[in-house]
C-alpha cells in the first residue's frame, strides 16, 4: 500500500527501559530492505525483531504490502498484538507455566495458567541490537541481536539470539534465526509472528483465499489449547489441508479455545529438513505466498480473535483478517517427551531458517 510507503526511514524513537535502578536508554528504529527494481521492500524495527511490512507486486506489477501492522513504532510498543514480532524464548503455550528439566522443576513467570510466547515480556517486547545492516543491492539484509540473561521470564541460562532478515531474487524473504545457550540448558523455540494477508493487509478477510499445508498429522489439543500429547492424522478430518482449500470452507468446522478458526500446530511432513511448509493463494490477486523452513511444526492461525484494530493507513484489520503460519518445535514440548525436543545444552545452538516465497 503506498501510504505504508511513506513511512519515514530511519525515524528514532528513544525509549527508556528500566533495568533495576538504573534506566538503560536505547535506540528504537525502522530499517528498510529493497531489491534493485525497487518493487520489493521489507520494513523491521528492532522493537521485537518485528516484520512491519512486506511489499511485493501481484502478477499485474500491482504493489501491497501483505502483512498486517501499523504505522508508528510507538502503536508497536503499546500493542497487545505480535504482528510481525519474533517470539521467544519458547513461542506457543506451556502448559502451567512449568516443566521439569535434568529432574529439576523450572517454574515461569506466570500470567494467567498458561505461559504464551516466553512470557508476559518475551523477545517480541524487548529491544533488539542492529549487528549488521545492508539495505540495498542484490541481496539486502539486516542482522538483529538480543541476549537474554539467565532467569528472564523465569527461563534457565543466558542465551546469545540472532536474526537475521535477508532479501534474494526475485521475491523470496528469509529469515533466519539461531541461539546459543551459553552456561546452562534451556529450551529454545523460536517463531515469527507475521500476520498474512496476501490480497493485501488492508483487502479484508482471508475466507477466500486458498491454503495448503504440507502435514499429514497434527497435534489436537484441549480446551485450554494444550496439546494432549497424541500426533493424530488429518485425514478425514477438517484439518486436512493437504490439497489446496478456500479457508471460508473449513473456518465453521474447526475451533480453538471457543472460537470458530484454526488455531492449531501441523507436523510438517518430511522430518526435519529444509521443506516446503505451506502456500497461500489468494485468487483476487493472484498472489502466492510459498513457505519453506526446517522446523518439525507450523502453527496455522486464522486471526480468530483479531478484532477490529487499527493498523497501517488507518486500515480496520477484523477476524480472519490474515494468516499466521508460525513454523515452530511442538507447542508444549517441555511436557512431551513424544515430541520432538527443544532443549539446547550449553555451547549447543538451536537453528531455524523460513524461506517465504512470493509470485
Ligand atoms: C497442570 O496443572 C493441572 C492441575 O492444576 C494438572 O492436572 C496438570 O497435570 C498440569 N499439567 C502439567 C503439564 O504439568
Ligand atoms: C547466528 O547468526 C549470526 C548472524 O548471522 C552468525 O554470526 C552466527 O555465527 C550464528 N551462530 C550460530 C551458532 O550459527
Ligand atoms: C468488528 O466490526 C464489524 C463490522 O462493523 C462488526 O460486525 C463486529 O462485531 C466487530 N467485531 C468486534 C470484535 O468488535
Amino acid at each position: 500500500m503506498a501510504r505504508a510507503a511513506l513511512l519515514p526511514v530511519g525515524l528514532l524513537l528513544c525509549l527508556a527501559l528500566a533495568c533495576g535502578a538504573d534506566a538503560v536508554r536505547k535506540t528504537v528504529g525502522v530499517y528498510e530492505l529493497k531489491n534493485k527494481k525497487g518493487d520489493f521492500s521489507i520494513k523491521v524495527t528492532n522493537w521485537g525483531a518485528t516484520l512491519m511490512s512486506v511489499i511485493v507486486p501481484d502478477s499485474k506489477g500491482n504493489l501491497a504490502d501483505v502483512v498486517l501492522g501499523y504505522d508508528t513504532l510507538a502503536e508497536y510498543v503499546d500493542a497487545s498484538s505480535a504482528f510481525g514480532t519474533v517470539v521467544g524464548r519458547v513461542a506457543n503455550r506451556i502448559a502451567n507455566g512449568s516443566f521439569v528439566l535434568d529432574g529439576k522443576t523450572i517454574h515461569l513467570n506466570k500470567d494467567g495458567t498458561t505461559v504464551l510466547h516466553g512470557g508476559l515480556k518475551g523477545f517480541n517486547r524487548v529491544i533488539w541490537t542492529v549487528k549488521e545492516y545492508v539495505p540495498r543491492g542484490d541481496s539486502p539484509y539486516i542482522t538483529l541481536y538480543y541476549h537474554s540473561f539467565d532467569g528472564e521470564q523465569g527461563f534457565p541460562g543466558d542465551l546469545d539470539v540472532y536474526v537475521t532478515y535477508q532479501l534474494s531474487c526475485p521475491y523470496q524473504l528469509s529469515a533466519r534465526m539461531n541461539a546459543t545457550a551459553l552456561n546452562k540448558a534451556t529450551p529454545v523455540n523460536l517463531a515469527n509472528h507475521a500476520y498474512w494477508n496476501v490480497g493485501g493487509h488492508g483487502s479484508g478477510d482471508v475466507l477466500g483465499q486458498v491454503i495448503q499445508v504440507f502435514a499429514s498429522r497434527y497435534t489436537p489439543v484441549d480446551r485450554n489449547m494444550i496439546p494432549t500429547g497424541e500426533v493424530a492424522p488429518v485425514s478425514g478430518t477438517p484439518y486436512d489441508l493437504r490439497a489446496p482449500t478456500p479457508l471460508g470452507t473449513r473456518i465453521g468446522l474447526v475451533s480453538g479455545a471457543g472460537m470458530a478458526g484454526f488455531d492449531i500446530n501441523y507436523a510438517v511432513d518430511g522430518g526435519g529438513g529444509f521443506r516446503k511448509v505451506a502456500r497461500l493463494w489468494d485468487p483476487q490477486s493472484g498472489r502466492v505466498l510459498e513457505l519453506w523452513a526446517d522446523q518439525p511444526g507450523v502453527q496455522l492461525y486464522t486471526s480468530n480473535w483479531l478484532g477490529n484494530v487499527t493498523g497501517k493507513g488507518g486500515e480496520v484489520y477484523g477476524q480472519y483478517g490474515a494468516v499466521c503460519l508460525e513454523t515452530q518445535g511442538f507447542p508444549d514440548a517441555v511436557n512431551h517427551p513424544n515430541f520432538p525436543s527443544q532443549i539446547v545444552r550449553p555451547g549447543q545452538a538451536y537453528r531455524h531458517d523460513m524461506l517465504f516465497k512470493f509470485s
